[in-house]
């Protein structure tokens, strides 16, 4: 000590007390400014402890008020402008919706999360927030994401395990962006081909979704849902979706998607909750409500308002222990009355409310119905610790922030070989007179139809948007190209509208296809989309096939109406939406796969023979479920 030592150092000791008790002060200034940090040595911060006692403690910090904003789900575009309010309303997740706040890159993406993250963080207990999408078919919402087949395409392939590993692929190009939460497996089991959502289907045997729910769960969320690999999933729409009757939606022009299912309890048991059961038991995360309603003899029940099937069978009888989280303004459309609305859907059991927009109204809602006791804090208590405990599993404490390192990885060649193979296994061989497939690869052939070079139809809907579109946002593979890649010695001569003269082409395949479209959009009568074979495509089916050997392709959601146009027609293919690796659906047509994929769902003569199901009395389809040619 001496003359070497600064002269602060040197200071009488009362100086050096006071010069402690500003530093003091100054330290706790800074720990209630930067919330979080308050809690540092809190029992919840301790990774090495159980999750339970974690959430207990979490709990027992939480004011009302961060009760609720955990319960609260909002989309992007309505907190964009006011990003504080996730701290200051200490908001539990976000969620971009099928079309808003899309990124390019996993980076931007992970950005943009890492930011709201942030807002998250800088709230009183810090308690990070739970990012979600709709990475129904890989995460479309990057263009560079490797896009599978939609779910038929997948019940087709009869590959749970494929499907599995298709969606392990799809966790890790979704976890690489910052974003934690698939809105997907859908289990539902489309009952009526009419339905816009049939392609989220596995298909119309409860079988399907049954075998397939648990590795497609177990696909996602991986061993470890804390590994940079892994997304929490959700099965829905719990629970009915596909069973509703044709004209009994309300919503909009809707017909099917959102209506009544009127059935028996033991007919939704057997056909639309066992693959929940499958779900619950592979330990998924969350379970997302139907927006339709179920009729099981007392008169229609909203599936959100519906305390029996969410409370008592789904969390008591099948023992789910995630959260149920609501659907897209689900809650809403409880009641005209929107405190009665919300209060009906906690107490019957809805965890997590997908608001997604008026947060403001949900969160003073709600509060006021606890504090005037109309929904218990008991209930309020049991939501949050469902919440806490699935964003403790992800490992969101300990690491809020994106793990960016497998982006390099997204839309890999890897990735894309899984997607390709999905799209080989779900064609479906309808007819093959005189063994025409496989092709040798040496043909001259005659290209044609609206789905040859449209990577945007076989993609559909959910692809980079929420209707999807004809002009693909996504990167992939054309059917065309596939053709090319698949079969390079081959001369092709390419046509949409089959207006380049046919004649002299040893072979023609014309690929006939829907327009995307999602959701009650899609549902036939209600508005664009009616399960008819365009009168193009038809047109293009009439020359092609008038002229030459030839092949129809069908890129769709679900069967059309097809009797009309095989005259000619000398092999027929049910392709689905295979997704972004059209040299997938070219494999098998020049023999490099077997065609061994049948039908998901029973192909019906006409539109007006929906609903169709194998069993049904008088069972004419023009393709009976399970129905599939094989080649070697
Ligand atoms: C759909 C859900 C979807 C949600 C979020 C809803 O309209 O029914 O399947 O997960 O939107 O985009
Ligand atoms: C969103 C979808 C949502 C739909 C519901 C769209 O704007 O992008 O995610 O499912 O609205 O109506």
């Amino acid at each position: 000590m001496g003359a070497s030592l600064p002269a602060l150092f040197r200071r009488p000791a009362i100086l050096w007390a006071a010069l402690a008790a500003a530093l003091t002060a100054a330290v706790v200034a800074v720990l209630l400014v930067v919330p979080g940090n308050g809690t540092a040595g809190a029992d919840y911060r301790d990774a090495s402890l159980p999750i339970d006692e974690r959430v207990a403690d979490l709990l027992n910090r939480m004011t009302l008020e961060e009760k609720i904003g955990q319960m609260t789900q909002v989309a992007v575009p309505a907190i964009e402008t006011f990003p504080r309010h996730i701290g200051e309303l200490g908001i539990g997740s976000l969620l971009n919706g099928g079309s808003e706040a899309l990124r390019d890159t996993p980076e931007e993406w992970a950005a943009m999360i890492d930011g709201y993250q942030r807002e998250a963080l800088d709230s009183r207990l810090g308690i990070p927030l739970m990012y979600g999408v709709d990475a129904v078919h890989g995460n479309t919402a990057i263009p560079g994401a490797v896009v599978f087949p939609h779910n038929i395409g997948l019940g087709a392939a009869h590959d749970p395990e494929l499907a599995g590993r298709a969606a392990a692929v799809t966790a890790e190009e979704t976890r690489a962006a910052g974003i934690h939460w698939t809105f997907a497996p859908c289990v539902c089991v489309a009952r009526d081909s009419r339905w816009g959502r049939t392609y989220e289907s596995y298909g119309e045997d409860p079988g399907l979704a049954f075998e397939y729910a648990a590795p497609v769960v177990q696909g996602y969320q991986g061993d470890d849902l804390a590994a940079n690999t892994s997304v929490l999933a959700t099965a829905k729409h719990y629970v009915g979706d596909g069973a509703t009757a044709y004209g009994s939606s309300t919503t909009e022009e809707y017909l099917l998607d959102q209506g009544v299912a009127t059935l028996t309890e033991d007919e939704l048991r057997a056909i639309h909750l066992a693959p929940f059961r499958e779900a619950v038991d592979a330990g998924v995360g969350s379970v997302m409500v139907s927006y339709s309603s179920n009729d099981l003899g007392d008169g229609p029940v909203k599936a959100h308002a519906d305390g029996y099937l969410l409370t008592q069978v789904l969390k008591g009888e099948l023992g789910f222990e995630g959260f149920v989280v609501s659907d897209w303004q689900g809650v809403d459309q409880i009641s005209g009355d929107y405190a009665e609305a919300v209060r009906t859907a906690i107490n019957a059991g809805v965890d997590m409310v997908m608001v997604p927009f008026e947060y403001q109204d949900f969160i003073t809602t709600l509060l006021t119905e606890v504090e005037e006791g109309r929904v218990g804090e008991n209930r309020i208590d049991d939501a949050v610790a469902r919440i806490l405990t699935q964003k403790f599993a992800l490992g969101l404490f300990e690491h809020p922030f994106a793990d960016t390192t497998g982006a390099a990885d997204v839309g890999s060649p890897e990735h894309r070989d899984v997607a390709r193979e999905a799209a080989a296994a779900s064609q479906v061989l309808l007819r093959n007179e005189d063994d025409l497939l496989p092709l040798t690869g040496d043909e001259s052939i005659y290209l044609a139809g609206s789905g040859a070079d449209s990577l945007g139809r076989q993609l559909g809907g959910w692809s980079g948007s929420w209707q999807g579109t004809a002009e693909a946002v996504n990167e992939g593979t054309s059917i065309l190209a596939g053709i090319e890649q698949v079969a390079p010695d081959a001369a092709l001569t390419y046509s949409e509208d089959a207006s380049e003269p046919v004649g002299g082409a040893d072979v023609g395949i014309v690929v006939v296809a829907e327009d995307p479209y999602a959701e009650g959009v899609g549902d036939v009568g209600a508005g664009e989309h009616d399960m008819l074979v365009s009168e193009a495509d038809a047109a293009a089916v009439e020359t092609v096939c008038g002229a030459v050997d030839c092949v129809v392709i069908v890129v769709s959601g679900r069967p059309i109406e097809l009797e009309p146009h095989l005259t000619g027609v000398d092999a027929l293919v049910a392709a689905w939406l295979p997704g972004s690796e059209g040299a997938g659906v070219a494999d098998p047509l020049f023999g490099l796969t077997p065609y061994d994929g049948r039908l998901p769902v029973s192909w019906p003569r006409l539109v007006a023979d929906e609903p169709l199901n194998v069993g049904d009395d008088g069972y004419d389809p023009l393709f009976p479920y399970g129905f599939g040619l094989e080649t070697a």
